[in-house]
């Protein structure tokens, strides 16, 4: 141990896990950056990390895992509550015993032949009292490196510990090694489970080393165990990006969004607006793109941090057209996971830029050339890059107190039904909103992609208990917030007949963003729709844009089609049954008004834009 430890119960559990883990040594992290550069060595040497060229891509490293292990596992994640009713119906669920003799059985001697990294980690700026602390032990130097970026991470936090409490998060890649044994790139087992245990708060994670499997201050700590922590608690620990905007006059307005896996957070939080805004005076600053920790204020406000350290962004779709922020963020100091090897030592990966390069490694190591028909990084092929790195870093970001939160955004990926944006009525009706969100599955979990399905919140995969309790709890939040954050949906992910957007997304998105600051601050026109309050044409800032959404193509986008949207409350319907025996009473209240003032006449078209009433409506 290069430092002292006076936690008894930390160097107990390090001492049981040693015992029934059998590594070949014990390592314990202190952070420092001549560590990192050891490690990242060792993972050259070991043929899991390949360096960079030094020129393009300082201080940078590419891995590629085994084609077994490229995202997060859903069907092996389980929340294991004492009761199978406090997991509730859209968890797997484990009795813990059975479920500790399962791993025990598993992690009886796995780390042979290799070293257990001891990894302290702080969620939250250190010392906050907001922060929580967690000790990963993991027996994947690459998971070590990794953490070092997205978390505060080493002897600082064992500091700031003292004798207090801690997370403790066991992580094995589940593949030991037999004396002699030569090592593969990048080990994992076949056999998975990602294991919380809610009431006794700690993880242990087994046969994966990819991301939210692996990184277990992420979506374990940050969102599964910290969600029923909040609820004891009374805060919130959510899937959400948290953003500022500067308006002209200089006021601050922060918020929080919600979208699922590979929706656009991460480009959301990072925005940059279009070049008539930013002359104007408007301005984008980034606090977070994936977890937010939201607590009640003393002055009635909702305060949000960021628990994070830095990004592990998808990479695919990034490029200095769509995303420069994330561009500057992943140009030094970082590591690449899946994503296609250049010629001259660089990465690419699809969307990257326009023309792809003539040859390349794929990220199966493979021979690469653009027809070749497979794609050159996998499409959850990411980075990890320090949050600081981001040009457009908020000053608060590492704020202890957090920023105040004045609006709630939800949005899914959703080719038609759900319009470009709108404005619920009130708190109850925007948690329905977001509870009933659905969004077409993506790459960032195995399993099959583009079909519908809820995913309320963007928290299906990540919350720690209940969904109906969770509900509740929003409710809850909103009864006793005095001035509650507004709450909106958006839709960047709308299709025309032709299957082609109908918004052209990124930079623009800021026009959107700009009507909800606007309506927070009482200043947006709006006008009453069957969901809620929406912009006419004329109440979106369009300048710079040349024509490019016309006003036949924004009020397509804006359409409540009145089929689709029977069919949509339908569904809402399957998940109500699915949770029925905890769901607040409110949702069927609610489901029932939407559905009345569906059934009304289209007057609202009429009030938007008496020309567009006309095919929009049957
Ligand atoms: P996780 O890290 O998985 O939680 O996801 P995230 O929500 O941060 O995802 P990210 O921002 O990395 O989303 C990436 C994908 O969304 C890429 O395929 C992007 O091209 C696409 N995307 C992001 N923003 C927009 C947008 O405004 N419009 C469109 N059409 N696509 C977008
Ligand atoms: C997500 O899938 O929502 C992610 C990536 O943010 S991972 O950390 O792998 O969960
Ligand atoms: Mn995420």
């Amino acid at each position: 141990m290069s430092y002292e430890v006076k936690n008894q119960q930390l160097k107990k559990w390090v001492e049981e896990v040693r015992a029934l883990c059998e590594p070949e040594d014990v390592y314990w992290c202190d952070g420092s950056q001549q560590e990192y550069d050891q490690l990242c060595d060792k993972l050259v040497k070991s043929g899991t990390f390949r360096k960079l060229n030094e020129q393009k891509r300082p201080n940078s490293y590419l891995a590629w895992s085994d084609p077994i292990d490229v995202a997060r596992v859903e069907d092996r994640t389980f929340i294991c509550s004492i009761s199978k009713q406090d997991a509730g119906p859209t968890n797997n669920w484990m009795h813990p015993k059975e479920m500790k003799e399962t791993l025990t059985k598993l992690f009886k001697g796995c780390m042979r032949g290799r070293t257990m990294y001891v990894i302290p980690f702080s969620m939250g700026p250190l010392g906050s009292p907001i922060a929580k602390i967690g000790v990963e032990i993991s027996d994947s130097p690459y998971v070590a490196v990794n953490m070092r970026i997205m978390t505060r991470m080493g002897k600082a936090v064992i500091d700031v510990l003292g004798d207090g409490e801690f997370v403790p998060c066991l992580h094995s890649v589940g593949a030991p090694l037999a004396p002699g044994q030569q090592d593969v790139p990048w080990p994992c087992n076949k056999e998975k489970y990602i294991v919380h245990f809610p009431e006794e708060r700690s993880i242990w994670s087994f046969g994966s080393g990819y991301g939210g499997n692996a990184l277990l201050g992420k979506k374990c700590l940050a969102l599964r165990i910290a969600s029923k922590i909040a609820k004891d608690e009374g805060w919130l620990a959510e899937h959400m990006l948290i953003l500022g905007v500067e308006s002209p006059d200089k006021q601050k307005t922060y918020v929080a969004a919600a979208f699922p896996s590979a929706c656009g957070k991460t480009n959301f939080a990072m925005l940059i607006p279009p070049k008539s805004f930013q002359d104007n005076g408007w301005k984008v600053t980034t606090i977070g793109d994936d977890i937010a920790w939201i607590k009640p204020g003393s002055d009635g406000q909702l305060y949000a941090i960021n628990p994070e350290y830095g990004y592990f962004g998808v990479a695919p779709g990034t490029s200095a057209h769509t995303n420069p922020n994330a561009m500057a963020s992943c140009a030094a100091n970082t590591i690449f996971t899946n994503v296609a090897l250049t010629p001259d030592g660089d990465v690419w990966w699809e969307g990257m830029t326009e023309e792809p390069p003539a040859k390349l490694i794929d990220w199966q190591g493979k021979e690469w050339t653009p027809d070749c028909g497979r794609p050159a990084a996998h499409p959850n092929a990411r980075f990890t890059s320090p949050a600081s790195q981001c040009p457009s870093i908020d000053p608060d970001w590492e704020n202890p107190k957090g920023v105040p939160i004045s609006a709630f955004i939800f949005g899914g990926r959703r080719s038609n039904v759900i319009p470009l944006v709108y404005q619920s009525l009130n708190w109850p009706f925007g948690v329905y909103l977001a509870a009933t969100m659905g969004s077409e599955t993506t790459a960032a979990a195995v399993g099959s992609i583009g079909n519908v399905r809820r995913d309320p919140f963007a928290m299906l995969p990540f919350c720690g208990y209940h969904m109906a309790d969770y509900f509740a709890h929003w409710l809850q939040i909103g009864r006793t917030t005095p001035v509650p954050p507004r709450i909106f949906s958006v839709n960047w992910f709308r299709k025309d007949a032709n299957g082609k957007f109908l918004w052209p997304g990124f930079g623009e998105n800021m026009r959107i963003l700009k009507w909800i600051v606007d309506r927070v601050h009482g200043r947006g026109a709006a006008v009453e729709s069957p969901l809620g309050w929406m912009p006419k044409y004329e109440d979106i800032d369009w300048t710079g844009l040349d024509n490019t959404v016309s006003r036949e193509q924004f009020y397509e986008l804006m359409s409540v089609d009145r089929d689709g949207w029977k069919d949509e409350i339908i569904s809402h319907e399957e998940l109500f049954v699915k949770i029925y025996d905890r769901l607040p009473k409110e949702f069927l209240h609610i489901r029932e008004l939407i559905l009345s003032s569906l059934w009304r006449s289209p007057e609202h078209w009429e009030q938007m834009d008496p020309t567009a009433v006309e095919g929009y409506n049957d």
